[in-house]
This record gives C-alpha cells, structure tokens and sequence, in this order.
C-alpha cells in the first residue's frame, strides 16, 4: 500500500515524540508485515511447517493434500501475501481461510460475516514461482489464525507468508504503537485489560475503502459457504472507526457511547471519530431529525439489502448514541467550530427524541431497533434514561454555543423523566426499574443507564448497583432483556454505574473475572480484542445470530474498560477543554496510575497505597481549573493537599491541609468511597461522602493522607 507524504512527514516527526509509559502492554504491531508466530495445527504432508513464521527463514512444502493453521497469538487483520518458490507443476492450489477464535479453523472457509454459513476460502491457481496476494476487497479486518491449505497431488513450497496490517491506516507504518495514553495497576489483569481494549478500538478503526462486509446476506444454504468482501468507503477521509474489523465494518453510533472516549484516552485518534461522526450526521432525515440506526457509507457497490434498509430504520436510542457521541468528541477536543457547525442537527435531532414523550412525562418508544436486545418498546426506562442524559448534555452543549433558549425546556424534561420513571417504573421490591409499566424484567440496560444519567438518586444508585451485583454468573454481568445475554456493551456501561454508586471494587471485580479471566484468557477468544457477546452459560452464542462464526471478536463497544479505568479508577474527569474534576476510585488497588494527551494538554493521575496512608498525584493542563474530590478515608487522618507550578505559573504553589474524620469500619482500604452522580458532588466535609476542593488550576498537586 502506497503511502501518501502527508504521513511519511508524520513518521519523521514522530520519531521525536516521546514514548509513553508502560509501551510494552502495547499489542499494536511495531510495523506492518506481518509473519505468523506459531503453527497452531499442521495436517497432512507438510515439510517444516514454521519456516514461514517470525522464527523461521522460508521454505515450507505443502506435499499431497495438506494444511497448516498459522497463529498470530492475537487479533491483526489485514492483506495476507505469500510467496512461492517452487511448485511440482502449474495446476496447484493454495486456499486462504481466516479465523477469530479457534472454533471455526476449518480449510472450507473462515468464520463468518454474513447470517448463515461461512464465508468461503480465497483460492490462488498456482501457476509457479512468484508473489500471491489477496486483492484489496478481501481485506480481512479480523483475524487470529491463518490457514493455508493445499488440496491437490504435487507441492508448493512457500517462501514467506505475511499480512499487512491495515488498521490505523493513517498512523505511520512504525507508529501504529504510539499511543498518547497509559494505564498501569497493582493487578497485571487489569493492565492486560487496558491494552486490549485500547487495541481493540484499534482494529476497528480500518481503511475507510475496505467498508461493509455484509454482502451476502441473503443467502439461505446454510451448507455453501457465502462469498464475501469489503470495498464499501466509508468516510470522507482515510479511516473510519467502526464496530469490528471483521462485521460490520459498518459506522455504528452505539459504539460511539463507549468507545469514543477509550480512543481519546489511548491513541487520541481525534480525525477518525471526526469523520466517522460526521458520516452518522450526514445520514440526518433533514425533515424529521431522525439519525440512522447506523452510517450509510459514501460509496456502495452493487447495492445491498442492508445498507437500504439503513436508510428507513430508526432507533431511539441509536439517534441519541450519536449525540452522545458528539459530546465525547467535543470533551477531549475542544472543538467548538466542530460542535457549532453541528449544532442545528443536533437541536433538530433532540427535538424529534422529545416529540416521543408523551402525558407521563416519558418518550414512548415505538421501534423495536436497539442495541440486539427485545421488547424495546413504550415507556422503557433504558431509552428514558439516555434521554435525560442527552437533555443534560445538551444544556452543556448550548452553554458553549451561547444558545441558551432552549436550557429551560430542556431542565424541565429532563426533570419530568427522573420524577415520571420513578413514579411509574422504579421497583422497591427488587431494588430496581422495570423494563416498562407492562412487565416485571429488571433490565441491565436500563438499571446502569439510570445511574449514569441521574434517574436514579444516589440511594437507589447504591441499591441498583448491590442489586446487579447479585445477578452476575461465572462469565459475566447478565442482560435479561436480550434473553440469557452477557452483553459486554451494557456491561461497560454497567462498570461505570457501580463507580458512580460509590462501588468500584465492584467494577473492578467485573473486569477481573469478565474482562480478564473469560473474554482475554479463554482459549477461544483473541486474547487481545473484546468479543461482542455471548451466552450466560460461557457459550460463544449471541441470540441475535443464526451462525456462531458470525459473532465478531473485536468490537469497539465491548472496550468500556478504558474508560472506567482511566477515568473512574484513577479519576481523570474529562469535562471539556477547560474543566476537570479528578477523584479516584482505586477499590482495593494498592496502586493504579493513568495518562493521557489531548489537544489542549496532558493529565495523569498516580495514587499508591503508603505505609500510613495513601497518596494521589495529579497533574493537569495549565490554563484549565477543576475539582479534586477525595473519598472520606478509612481511618481519622491528616490529608494534606500541596501544589506547584499551579496555573501554569512557574514557582507557584498551592497548599490545603485538613484532618478529617474517617468512616468506621473500613479497615481493609484506607480510601472509603462516597456517592457521586454525573454532576460535580455536593461538598461534605467530615465523616460521610466525599471531600471536594473546588477551582483548582491546571498545574501538579499531591495529596497525602495520612492515618492518625
Ligand atoms: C515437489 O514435486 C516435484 C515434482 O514431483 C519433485 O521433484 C520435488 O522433489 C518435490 N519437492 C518437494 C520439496 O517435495
Ligand atoms: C485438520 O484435520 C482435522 C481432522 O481431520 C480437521 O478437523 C481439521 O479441519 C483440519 N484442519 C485443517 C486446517 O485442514
Ligand atoms: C482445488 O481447489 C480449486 C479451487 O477451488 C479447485 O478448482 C480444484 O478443483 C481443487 N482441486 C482438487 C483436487 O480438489
Ligand atoms: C424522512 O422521514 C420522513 C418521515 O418518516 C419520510 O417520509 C422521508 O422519506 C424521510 N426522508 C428521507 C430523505 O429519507
Ligand atoms: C466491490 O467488489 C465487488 C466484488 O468484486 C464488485 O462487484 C464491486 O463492483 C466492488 N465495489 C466497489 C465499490 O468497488
Ligand atoms: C415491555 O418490556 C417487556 C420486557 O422487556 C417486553 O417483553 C415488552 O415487549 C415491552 N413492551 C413494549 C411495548 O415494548
Ligand atoms: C405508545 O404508542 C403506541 C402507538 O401510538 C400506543 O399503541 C401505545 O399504547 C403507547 N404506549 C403507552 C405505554 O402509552
Ligand atoms: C466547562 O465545564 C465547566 C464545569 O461544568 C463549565 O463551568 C464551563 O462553562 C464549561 N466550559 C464550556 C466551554 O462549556
Ligand atoms: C460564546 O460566547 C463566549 C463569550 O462571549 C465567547 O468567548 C465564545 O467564543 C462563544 N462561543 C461560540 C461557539 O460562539
Ligand atoms: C495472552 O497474552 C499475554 C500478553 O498480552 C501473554 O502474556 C499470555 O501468555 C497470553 N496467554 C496465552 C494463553 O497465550
Ligand atoms: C480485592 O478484592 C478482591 C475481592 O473483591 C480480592 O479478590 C482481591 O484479592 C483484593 N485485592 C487486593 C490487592 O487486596
Ligand atoms: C508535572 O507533572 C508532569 C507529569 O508527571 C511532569 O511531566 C511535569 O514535569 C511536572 N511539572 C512540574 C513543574 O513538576
């Protein structure tokens, strides 16, 4: 692939940049020819299998009927090319076939992109020596294992075997790695967690010509392997982040409630979110408001079943993902020329979500379309909650365009929902909301939407979260409203709940076990991308799915770690480009440290566990003020706050000192955590909730607390 000037300059400029911390959890390769690591199975007559790996030189024959299954030992994806140095004759055959997970290695085809089968094997006549290579519209996003299979009498011996690597195709060849964020804990699990999930919103962020794989999905012989491509562009740029690299490879705005924020945090990756939001804007019913349940791409050809029936879906809560994402993208950039040139859309856009409310106070919801899971229809709390969640931002966002004439309606829906929802859909019995006022499913979707968005006040909040938690199996956080689903997308939502619930030992355990334990080390996964979804019982089922290989094994939606680690965990609050409230939620971590660069500067956050105590050292961008919120320590203490070079100033510092009563009890951790909703928390000092030391400037503080 030809790379334009523009990011050969880059190249040369990175080259300076300096390195972040903790670069070796980076899975991103270092460059993009990429050989296999390891045979992972060899079948047949097959002499000296590895040559063609990292640790070989070249020269494996494929003698007979025969086959070899590469490993990459992670997800890559890309353009596979090999070449041959000899052949027995020019009537040989070479078939390609890729695979996610270890379950559907097969020499008939690779896992699947389409509804029913799997999507056929890439087969090269091989007419003698010389390079093979895949065409560009099978470039495939997704991939662990890569299997060579040789089908007739006669030998081809190959001479080398790679994939260049695609993803992140406006990075430099040699910076794909350069990440601009870190995170780094006491629990090696959760370090692997990060970086996977950093990863993952990595691969799905493809060449905006390799486009939807969803080709044939009308085919109905479960047993005739589907043929299958990408060459759909996507954006008006280079790239284009969406869902996963093997399906949809699609622009879909429920990922950019999740995922957006984990790119800023690690890659910073500002051009892709730009032009991948603009294309969900672009795609607006100019007439009604409705935003698409996903992008429509640029380009398209031949036409396709799925892509036309994009065009007339509405989803509630997909239309209002995309606002959301907005809002992500104009916190870490600052943009405001960005968010002004939107601005019209999204008034038009929230408009069309309120005309859905009716006499209760409550949008009626009147499409099936969410998130795969059912029965998303009338008053549903989930929809109800991102609702008043949208409100809220968007009295944020009118505030930074100085378009202020809507703030009062929009506060006063906003508070019509909370009142409304409680009134009609919150079950004290179970501790809980009900999924409507007709049922009595407890949904995960709308439970941890109520907290983020202020639905549910701070008690309920403690009692939702205790209440999830008592639902979780050995695989993960349960949805019962998609059936016997574990939905790592509702569960990244659900993570940042039990934070905001003052839990987040609990978002930590989830991570542990869910995240670490399942979706990296069991043996069918990638051990380095997120899954989409699978079964309660630990099958790789997605109900949503006729076909198992279908399920993707990198999507942007499943990575809601990076977030709720290097915001939560560590505390880094992104307000916008100028605000910041830091409070660290460590659970029982003895240590855990973030950082990250945007456009208008750098913060990180370190706190460590001391000998009689516990530290926090903070530093953010000058020019910037904020918040720093302590959780009431565990033990009556001195916590002392110091500054230096506050503001920007050089020399200047800062110092705050005061002993505080400790809750009782909380042995085991010396920071106890209070309640906090989405909105800055109320001041309390002493033995309940947290302590806050508001108008901060951007500058490096330590915190020490130390027990008496
Ligand atoms: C491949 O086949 C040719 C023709 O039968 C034979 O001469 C050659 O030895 C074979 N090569 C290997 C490596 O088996
Ligand atoms: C290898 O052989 C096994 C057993 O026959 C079969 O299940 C598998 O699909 C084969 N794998 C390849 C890559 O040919
Ligand atoms: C090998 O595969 C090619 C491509 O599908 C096919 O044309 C050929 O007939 C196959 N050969 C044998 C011996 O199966
Ligand atoms: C916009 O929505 C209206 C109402 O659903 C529909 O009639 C119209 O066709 C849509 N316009 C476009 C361009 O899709
Ligand atoms: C995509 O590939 C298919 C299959 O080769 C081809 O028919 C179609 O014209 C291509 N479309 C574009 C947009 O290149
Ligand atoms: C209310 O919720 C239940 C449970 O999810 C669902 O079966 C039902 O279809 C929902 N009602 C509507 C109108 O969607
Ligand atoms: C929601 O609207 C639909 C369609 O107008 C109506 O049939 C249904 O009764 C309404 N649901 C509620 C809970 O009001
Ligand atoms: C940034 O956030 C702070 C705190 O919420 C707010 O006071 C300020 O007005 C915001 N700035 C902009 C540009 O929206
Ligand atoms: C809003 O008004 C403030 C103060 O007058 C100004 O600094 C800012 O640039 C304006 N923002 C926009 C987007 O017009
Ligand atoms: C999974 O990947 C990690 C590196 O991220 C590696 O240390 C570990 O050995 C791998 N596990 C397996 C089972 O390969
Ligand atoms: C944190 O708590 C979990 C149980 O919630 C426990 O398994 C783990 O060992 C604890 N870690 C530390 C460092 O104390
Ligand atoms: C502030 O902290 C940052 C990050 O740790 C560090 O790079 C910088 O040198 C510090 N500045 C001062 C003045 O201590």
């Amino acid at each position: 692939m030809r790379r334009p000037l523009a990011v050969a300059l880059t190249t040369l400029l990175s080259s300076s940049a300096a390195a972040v911390p903790y670069a070796e959890y980076i899975l991103a390769p270092s460059q993009r020819d990429l050989s296999p690591v390891k045979v992972h199975q060899a079948n047949g007559t097959v002499i000296n299998a590895a040559e063609v790996t990292t640790s070989g030189s070249g020269g494996t024959t494929f003698n007979s009927v025969s086959a070899v299954t590469y490993d990459y030992t992670k997800n890559i994806g890309g353009l596979v090319s090999f070449i041959v140095s000899s052949s027995s004759d020019s009537e040989q055959y070479i078939g390609i076939s890729y695979t996610e997970s270890s379950l559907w290695i097969s020499p008939d085809g690779s896992d699947a992109t389409q509804n029913i089968a799997i999507d056929e094997t890439l087969w090269f006549k091989i007419t003698g020596p010389g390079n093979y290579s895949v065409e560009p519209l099978h470039d495939r996003g997704g991939f662990r294992y890569l299997n060579v299979y040789h089908n007739t009498t006669g030998n081809v011996t190959l001479s080398h075997l790679q994939t260049y690597f695609t993803a992140m195709p406006h990075f430099p060849d040699d910076g794909i790695g350069e990440y601009t964020g870190y995170f780094h804990s006491n629990d090696e699990k959760l370090n692997r967690v990060w970086y996977a999930g950093a990863y993952t919103d990595q691969l799905c962020t493809i060449p905006s010509t390799a486009g939807n794989s969803l080709v044939d999905l009308d085919a109905t012989d479960p047993n005739t392997p589907t043929v299958w491509w990408s060459n759909s562009t996507l954006t008006n740029g280079s790239s284009a982040f969406t869902d996963g690299p093997k399906r949809d490879k699609l622009v879909w705005p429920g990922d950019f409630a999740i995922s957006v924020p984990g790119v800023f945090l690690s890659t910073d990756d500002a051009i892709t979110v730009k032009l991948s939001l603009q294309q969900l804007f672009a795609s607006q019913n100019a007439t009604t408001g409705a935003l698409p349940w996903f992008a429509q791409p640029i380009y398209v050809f031949p036409e396709n079943s799925f892509i036309n029936f994009g065009k007339v879906v509405f989803s509630f809560n997909y239309h209002l993902f995309t606002l959301l994402g907005l809002h992500n993208y104009w916190i870490y950039t600052g943009d405001d020329e960005y968010l002004q040139q939107n601005w019209n859309r999204f008034k038009l856009a929230l408009n069309y979500s309120l005309s859905f409310v009716d006499e209760t106070g409550l949008a009626n919801v009147t499409s099936s379309f969410d998130w795969l899971r059912e029965g998303m229809g009338g008053h549903n709390i989930e929809a109800n909650s991102i609702l008043k969640h949208t409100l809220d931002v968007a009295v944020t966002l009118a505030y930074a365009v100085n378009d202020t004439s809507h703030i009062a309606s929009w506060k006063n829906s906003s508070a019509t929902i909370v009142s409304a929802a409680n009134t009609l859909l919150w079950d004290s019995s179970a501790s809980l909301y009900k999924d409507n006022e007709t049922t009595t499913l407890h949904p995960q979707d709308g439970n941890v939407w109520s907290i983020i968005s202020g639905v549910a006040s701070a008690n309920q909040s403690t009692d939702i979260s205790s209440a999830l938690a008592a639902r979780w199996g050995p695989y993960g956080a349960p949805a019962p409203e998609a059936g016997t689903t574990v939905s790592p997308f509702i569960t990244g939502f659900e993570l940042q709940a039990h934070f905001l619930a003052g839990q987040p030992q609990r978002a930590i355990e989830l991570m542990q076990f869910m995240w670490a334990d399942f979706m990296l080390d069991d043996p069918r996964m990638t051990n380095s991308t997120y899954i989409e979804g699978y079964d309660t019982s630990g099958a790789l089922h997605y109900p949503a799915y006729a076909d198992d290989a279908r399920i993707s094994h990198a999507h942007g939606w499943s990575s809601g770690p990076v977030l709720a680690l290097s915001t939560f965990a560590v505390g880094l609050h992104v307000l916008n480009a100028t605000n910041w409230i830091a409070h660290p939620q460590p659970g029982n971590l003895t240590n855990v440290e973030a950082g990250f660069k945007v456009d208008h500067g750098t913060y990180s956050g370190n706190y460590s566990v001391t000998a009689k105590g516990a530290s926090y050292v903070l530093s953010t961008p000058p020019g910037t003020k904020g918040s720093l919120v302590l959780d009431t320590p565990g033990c009556n203490a001195s916590v002392k706050v110091t500054g230096s070079d506050v503001g920007g100033k050089h020399g200047k510092k800062f110092s705050w000192v005061k002993q505080v009563h400790g809750h009782k009890g909380v042995a085991s951790t010396p920071w106890k955590c209070g309640v906090w909703g989405p909105s800055p928390p109320a001041h309390q000092d002493g033995s309940a909730g947290t302590i806050t030391i508001d108008n901060l400037a951007g500058g490096n503080y330590t915190v020490d607390i130390v027990c008496s």
